[in-house]
């Protein structure tokens, strides 16, 4: 899979890397040249130039350079064929057919269905929410939760009216074909009769944008305490699971300038911190994180505070979410509210500088995996000690600096009394690993 060079060339001279860069940077015009603090080495005066001219940039203090693609790969972190993806897009340039590789083609023009169709769409449901007399159920639960009109048009809240087809029909009066409604996820089929109903009905819909801030997918929350509080769509062409972070369209800028990025569960402790003025989070959306979207956060920051809930799955859930961070080569600390309230419950009540008070507080991931090995442990009975220690080291031995590894192994060792002589044993096995 491979671009035509001449494609390249293009966008290169279309995308304009003067553009692209201010995008990430403040660049001061010096002669023909623009000059910052490089984004890649501590500096306090610039030595980071671009040249429109020659198409390039170079840092005269770290002596990183190169094109306006390796540019965006240092800063996103991606691959070259992710960059030149991400400066089409930035540039408005559509992207040739990959050569020799046809199938990917062809989901991409699915995909691109299930987009316009969601647009739509959501189109539909904001209109309904903003104006139709059965959207007041939404309107007041809205208003109960403490959501301002701005934030719902920010995170382009909807409503879905309880109707089996106002939504189909809706759809095919915009010209979706029922082949395009049936692969979109926004129906449903009944098994019996083989007819197909609305998704989304009688529910409070928040739509997933991928990072551009296309609509991918969409939750649906019940308003009158449904069986299931949230509906959500399938995987489509255009969405899969775990490869997406709620929120991170209106977030990433804000992860990149705090240098990490907060970690919650639902929509609404995205949305309802974001409202507050808390604007570094993503939301895994309830289900487990997944590798993937573990390097996504990493495009943006290297940090991780993971804020769920502090009951037993949600403890089980920050393990996990832990094990797959470091496996990225993230740091990660722990941030359990008190009473065991979600981020939105806590903000509200308590507000948001005592939300940052104790996000300030949290525990780095070791001394968060070690109250949770202890408790109900019984120290000084040896075979308590021992499964103790081994539920620890784990999280030690993931560590990918070694400077860092060194400092918790150090820290786990103290913690659990293993004496010196003893302590060999254990940072073998990280050798060993
Ligand atoms: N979720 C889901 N299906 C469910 C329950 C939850 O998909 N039946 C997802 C949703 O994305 C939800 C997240 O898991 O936002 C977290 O679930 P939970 O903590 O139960 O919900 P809250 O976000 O706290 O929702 P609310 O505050 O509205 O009750
Ligand atoms: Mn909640």
């Amino acid at each position: 899979m491979r671009y035509p060079q001449t494609f390249l060339d293009d966008l290169k001279r279309q995308a304009d890397i003067v553009r692209v860069v201010q995008d990430y940077l403040q660049l001061k015009k010096k002669g023909a040249n623009w000059m910052a603090c490089c984004p890649f080495h501590k500096e306090k005066t610039p030595s980071f130039s671009v040249s429109p001219a020659k198409e390039i940039f170079y840092c005269f203090g770290c002596h990183k350079g190169g094109s306006v693609f390796n540019f965006v790969m240092e800063m996103e972190r991606v691959s070259f064929p992710e960059a030149i993806k991400l400066v089409a897009e930035k540039s408005g340039v559509p992207l040739p057919k990959l050569i020799d590789d046809g199938r990917f083609e062809e989901k991409r023009h699915e995909a691109d269905d299930v987009i316009q169709l969601n647009k739509w769409a959501l189109e539909f449901w904001e209109q309904q929410l903003e104006s139709s007399g059965d959207a007041r159920i939404a309107r007041d639960y809205l208003l109960r939760r403490e959501i301002t009109d701005e934030t719902c048009k920010t995170f382009r809240l909807g409503y879905a009216p309880d109707s089996w087809d106002a939504l189909s029909v809706y759809l095919r009066q915009k010209g979706a074909t029922q082949e395009q409604i049936d692969r979109s996820g926004l129906v449903a089929k009944k098994e019996e009769t083989g007819r197909t109903y609305d998704r989304f009905r009688g529910r409070l819909i928040f739509p997933v944008m991928d990072i551009q801030g296309k609509p991918i997918a969409f939750g649906g929350r019940t308003l009158k305490d449904e069986d299931t509080k949230y509906i959500n769509s399938p995987e489509t062409a255009a969405y899969v699971k775990g490869r997406n972070l709620f929120g991170l369209n209106l977030t990433r800028d804000e992860i990149r300038r705090n240098g990490f990025a907060i970690l919650v569960e639902g929509f609404l402790d995205l949305i309802v911190p974001y409202q507050f003025g808390i604007r570094n989070v993503v939301a895994s959306l309830g289900t487990a994180l997944t590798p993937e979207q573990a390097k996504l956060v990493s495009r943006f920051a290297r940090k991780v505070v993971v804020n769920y809930d502090g009951d037993n799955a949600g403890v089980q859930a920050a393990k996990k979410a832990i094990e797959i961070l470091l496996a990225e080569d993230l740091e990660v600390k722990i941030l359990v509210l008190p009473d065991n309230s979600d981020p939105d419950e806590f903000i509200r009540k308590s507000g948001a500088s005592e939300y940052q008070r104790q996000r300030g507080e949290a525990q780095p991931h070791i001394q968060f995996v070690i109250d949770q090995a202890v408790r109900d442990r019984n120290l000084s009975n040896p075979v308590d000690k021992d499964a103790a220690l081994e539920e620890v080291l784990p999280y030690v031995y993931e560590v990918k600096s070694s400077i860092q590894q060194h400092e918790y192994f150090v820290l786990v060792m103290d913690r659990f009394k293993v004496p010196p002589s003893e302590r060999r044993r254990y940072s073998q096995r990280i050798r060993e690993k």
